[in-house]
């Protein structure tokens, strides 16, 4: 590959911002200064340059309600990089009684086509001795996060025994745990009760699923990290209720980690009450959109440091798969597209507005992600010797989100309509121009599985405070006798 050169940008890192070109060679970033020089240039006047984004939660081709998300890798990824995002995480679902490294094996056939890097977290669908053994053959190949669904009771749902279990051999592996928190014997029963006093539309799916089943399982998950003695990620964090639950413990020195979604930062609850079955069918994902309040106080979270990073759960439907739940909103498949929107909106209703600064926008989207997944500085970072994903950002190009022109191959787009500003004049992946404008230059199978080492220094410091403060038999030299 010739060697090429981002000149007369701004660099914009998590912690820093200056002007300087960036040369980039084998897929690397090699130097970083002024005036370099390359076989091509890339002209970023006026533009920002800044590490790529990482979706840390992405569902291509998941199996799912009987079943499957129809962006695939392919799409997935291309739909990524045209919103600046250059690495995707997505989730391997075994099934019931399914060996893990079986499940490993046919994700990385569904990955085959991804146009930029990915890594997957391992979910945990099923407990026994055999997942317990697998877990460290998961950890070797490079998938340091177990994911646990609390909640889809009779499908992906493990119980609290199952969790503690887990946790445990997550912290004996150096592997972080993540919950998908939500009450699912709550939700299940709530479903019931609403479909038979006759509410079976879009909306009950919102009711069946209040804040407090988010609460509470946050809570008891935060809680059960915590005696398991290993630092725990809580996926989709939608309203105040988790956030508190993740505020709180972090005040008291946990390590709990909050991951707000873009739909629920800037999509209310009110999209449920559409009187197109369609529209608000298509809005369906769990947890729902909430209201202003909740989406105030994530929008604090990440100001406040209290929530890290920004996802999308990108879990994309077709309108007929949507129909699948007529006459029955329990089966509408649950999950919404955002991959190419995340950035541009973010950056629109975050930066624009004056909520963000740039660092922090910066740092939500990609260092976080990266330092908290423990693949930083390879990703997530603009530094001599990191992986060249980069975005070159346009703050003044504009567009209205429109399901027309997007890359994502569903017939509509939840944001449908919003106009934003700050948009990828290039993205790179590893130092492949990907995106230029509206040009789409992805290339399936150009992408690569990115393996992330366990933690060494979260969980040893942790192991070695649990060994200081274990309870200890005191010695003494003199024991009175017995008395009578
Ligand atoms: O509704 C959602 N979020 N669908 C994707 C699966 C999940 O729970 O993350
Ligand atoms: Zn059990
Ligand atoms: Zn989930
Ligand atoms: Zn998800």
């Amino acid at each position: 590959m010739p060697t090429k050169v981002i000149k007369n940008g701004t660099i914009v890192t998590a912690d820093r911002t200056w002007k300087a070109d960036v040369k980039i060679d084998g897929g690397k970033i090699v130097q970083i200064g002024q005036n370099l020089s390359a076989d091509e240039v890339l002209d970023a006047t006026g533009c920002y340059v800044m590490p790529g984004g990482i979706d840390p939660h992405v569902h291509l081709e998941m199996p799912f309600m009987g079943t499957h998300s129809a962006d695939n890798f392919e799409s997935g990824t291309r739909a990524g990089l045209s919103g600046g995002t250059t690495m995707v995480v997505d989730f391997i679902l075994p099934a019931p009684e399914q060996s893990l490294l079986e499940a490993l094996a046919i994700w990385q056939q569904k990955s085959s086509l991804a146009c930029s890097d990915y890594s997957y977290h391992m979910a945990i669908t099923w407990w026994g001795e055999q997942v317990f053994n697998e877990m460290a053959e998961v950890v070797d190949r490079g998938i340091n996060t177990f994911k646990h669904f609390m909640a889809y009771k009779g499908a992906l749902m493990v119980d609290d025994d199952e969790m503690f279990s887990s946790f445990q051999r997550c912290s004996a592996l150096g592997a972080l745990p993540l919950v998908h928190a939500e009450n699912g014997d709550v939700v299940a029963s709530l479903q019931q009760r609403l479909l038979a006093e006759g509410n079976n539309g879009p909306e009950a799916h919102a009711y069946s699923r209040p804040p407090e089943v988010e609460g509470e399982a946050a809570n008891r998950a935060i809680m059960i990290a915590d005696m398991a003695n290993v630092p725990l990620y809580i996926v989709h964090t939608s309203c105040e209720q988790a956030h508190e639950a993740i505020r709180r413990a972090r005040q008291k020195g946990m390590r709990v980690y909050g991951e707000p979604l873009i739909q629920h930062l800037v999509l209310d609850e009110s999209e449920y009450q559409n009187a197109d079955w369609d529209h608000a069918a298509q809005r369906v994902m769990s947890p729902p959109f909430r209201n202003k309040l909740h989406q105030d106080s994530l929008w604090a979270g990440l100001q406040a440091g209290s929530l890290q990073v920004v996802a999308t759960d990108h879990c994309s439907f077709t309108i007929d798969q949507k129909r699948f739940g007529v006459g029955d909103f329990t089966k509408i498949p649950n999950g919404t597209g955002g991959l190419e929107d995340r950035m541009p909106v973010l950056w629109t209703r975050g930066v624009n507005t004056g909520r963000l600064t740039m660092n922090e926008f910066v740092a939500v989207t990609s260092t976080n992600i990266a330092k908290i997944l423990n693949m930083y500085p390879r990703k997530g970072a603009i530094v001599e010797g990191a992986d060249a994903d980069i975005v070159v950002w346009d703050p003044e190009r504009e567009k209205t989100i429109s399901a027309k022109a997007q890359q994502s191959v569903i017939e509509y787009n939840v944001f449908e309509g919003i106009k934003v500003k700050g948009l990828p004049r290039f993205t790179l992946t590893r130092g492949k121009v990907a995106i230029e404008e509206s040009t789409v230059k992805a290339e399936p199978g150009h992408g690569e599985f990115v393996a992330r080492e366990p933690f060494q220094a979260v969980n040893r410091a942790l192991s070695r405070w649990k060994e200081l403060t274990a309870p200890r038999r005191v010695e003494r030299s003199g024991i009175p006798a017995t008395g009578v």
